[in-house]
């Protein structure tokens, strides 16, 4: 029930970012810990050339609290008092954040800022993969995996993602015309978690797909809920049941268990040619490679179909232009609205919809609180425009874009949500301005660089397709018309959730 999914889904639970009381053991392992990173921590004074330094008084979390309270806030306060470099200590990690984008370009071109030595870590402290830690070129290989997801590929995939939607909103079409009430964000996340399994792994036999989607969505979500302690380093031991959960989720994408799913993308066939390579086909860390790809799938895209859907439903003025820019597109490609599910879009049509297409960025630039990280390799001065800026070996390099998305410079009253802020004489509008100069990066939820989100154009095209398909066929309206804020608690890692969830309520339209 909506109930069960939402109690599943940690992520809008009024939880702070600290770990839970620890067991004895735990408590060991953590005060030797502390006493380690107490001692580091001490020693670290600001060398001559290296950035201004901010430690915060907490060992370990440093002034991680002050970030997840308010990151934008607290990230605007330090670059007005320190200026658009310094080092801010993190969870254990010194990071150096460069904030001004006329110099996110040094940070793209040195070679000698890591983006691969960012990723094997966060692998396997969250999904427990390994061997990326020691075999570079499997993920150069699992790198040119991605290609697969787009251009004729993404075509395929969409397809997908159409029959699935199909399944899922068919029956509700032959129901009467009476409301149907669901909570909003469990209403995204199972479908989104729906289309974008079926599409990437492939669709589960007839009889139980229902009660394996269930149970898989259940348990993806309770592990997700956990994700941010997990990337931040804390023992899974230490998180209650976690890693059951975790050891079943890798369970179901073994090479055993996911050979039972017919229709495959390309992607996890390439993934899993690849893997066969490093691994013997038994070994279950090839069902945490592919637990990694489901989350990177489906982890970002819940909460930014979320706020798509809220905004709209707050905002009728934009959905009635997106309503009639869809309706438009239906006509003239001969596709009036008969029973039953027709709609058929190519890639070209749909990219044709700006408004919609504008108003899916708009929800990016307000809701993603990602960090784009690099280690530095060897010690190393950094060139940029304004200074030189020494970095030590073991340090992180941060983009972090809000910064940037919410700079009044670029985006007049940044805080508003404006549907048509990414359209100019309907058209895209791709030029955004700061002191005066175009800006090379101005819009960037989904990385940069090595790190660039190889799924965005599937991302985009299954949002827009789940909205074309909603606002045709259904009315729709908010009945818990509060304003929600957004909840933290995965601050610089991608889109953030709500801190609560809303009733709404759609019926098909007579
Ligand atoms: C709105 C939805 C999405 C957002 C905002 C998003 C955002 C991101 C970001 C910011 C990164 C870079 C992480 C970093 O620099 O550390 C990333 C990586 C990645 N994303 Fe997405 N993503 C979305 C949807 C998807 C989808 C649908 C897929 C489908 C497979 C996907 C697959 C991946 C993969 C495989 C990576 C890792 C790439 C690598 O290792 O270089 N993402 N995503």
């Amino acid at each position: 029930t909506a109930k069960d999914v939402a109690a599943g889904m940690g992520s809008f639970s009024p939880e702070p970012w600290l770990p839970r009381p620890l067991s004895p053991p735990g408590l060991v392992l953590a005060a030797a810990l502390l006493l380690l990173v107490l001692y580091l921590h001490a020693r670290r004074t600001r060398r001559p050339g290296e950035p201004p330094l901010i430690k915060g008084w907490l060992p370990y979390f440093g002034e991680a609290l002050k970030l997840q309270k308010d990151p934008l806030g607290f990230m605007t306060t330090l670059q007005k008092q320190y200026g658009d470099v310094f080092t801010l200590f993190l969870g254990g990690n010194y990071i150096t954040f460069i904030l001004d984008p006329f110099q996110y370009q040094s940070v793209v071109k040195n070679q000698k800022l890591s983006f691969q030595m960012f990723t094997s870590k966060f692998l396997m402290r969250v999904f427990s993969v390994k061997k990326m830690m020691t075999y570079h070129d499997l993920n150069d290989k699992i790198h040119t995996s991605y290609q697969l997801l787009r251009g004729k590929h993404l075509d395929t995939l969409m397809e997908n993602t159409m029959q699935t939607l199909k399944q899922v909103f068919e029956p509700q079409l032959l129901k009467t015309t009476s409301w149907d009430t669901e909570y909003l964000l469990t209403f995204c996340s199972s479908v989104i978690f729906e289309v974008t399994f079926t599409a990437i792994h492939g669709n589960v036999l007839a009889g139980d797909r229902k009660t394996f989607m269930t149970e898989l969505r259940d348990d993806f979500f309770k592990f997700d809920g956990k994700f941010t302690h997990l990337a931040s380093g804390i023992p899974i031991e230490l998180l209650g049941n976690i890693k059951s959960i975790r050891t079943k989720l890798i369970k179901q994408l073994t090479t055993e268990n996911l050979a039972k799913l017919q229709g495959w993308s390309e992607v996890v066939q390439m993934r899993q040619d690849i893997l066969e390579k490093y691994y013997t086909p038994k070994d279950t860390e090839i069902g945490a490679h592919h637990l990694g790809l489901l989350w990177a799938s489906v982890s970002n895209t819940v909460p930014t179909m979320f706020w798509t859907m809220y905004y709209l439903l707050r905002h009728p003025e934009a959905m009635a232009v997106l309503r009639d820019e869809i309706d438009h597109l239906l006509q003239s490609t001969g596709q009036k609205k008969g029973p039953g599910f027709s709609i058929h879009l190519t890639r070209e049509q749909l990219d044709s919809l700006v408004y919609l297409e504008s108003t899916i960025l708009e929800v990016l630039r307000l809701c993603s609180f990602s960090g784009i990280f690099r280690v530095v390799q060897e010690d190393l001065t950094l060139r940029l425009e304004s200074q030189d800026c020494c970095l030590r070996k073991g340090d992180f390099v941060g983009i972090f874009p809000p910064v940037l998305h919410y700079d009044p410079e670029i985006f007049e009253a940044p805080e508003e949500f404006r549907f048509d802020r990414f359209t100019e004489s309907g058209k895209k509008k791709t030029t955004f301005f700061k002191r005066g100069k175009k800006l090379k990066y101005y819009h960037m939820p989904f990385g940069f660089g090595v790190s660039k989100c190889p799924g965005r154009f599937l991302a985009i095209v299954e949002i827009k397709q789940l909205l074309v398909v909603f606002l045709t066929y259904f009315d729709s309206e908010i009945i818990d018309d509060k304003p929600l804020e957004l909840n933290y608690n995965r601050f610089l890692f991608g889109i953030q959730y709500p801190d609560s969830d809303v009733l709404f309520r759609y019926k098909v339209k007579s």
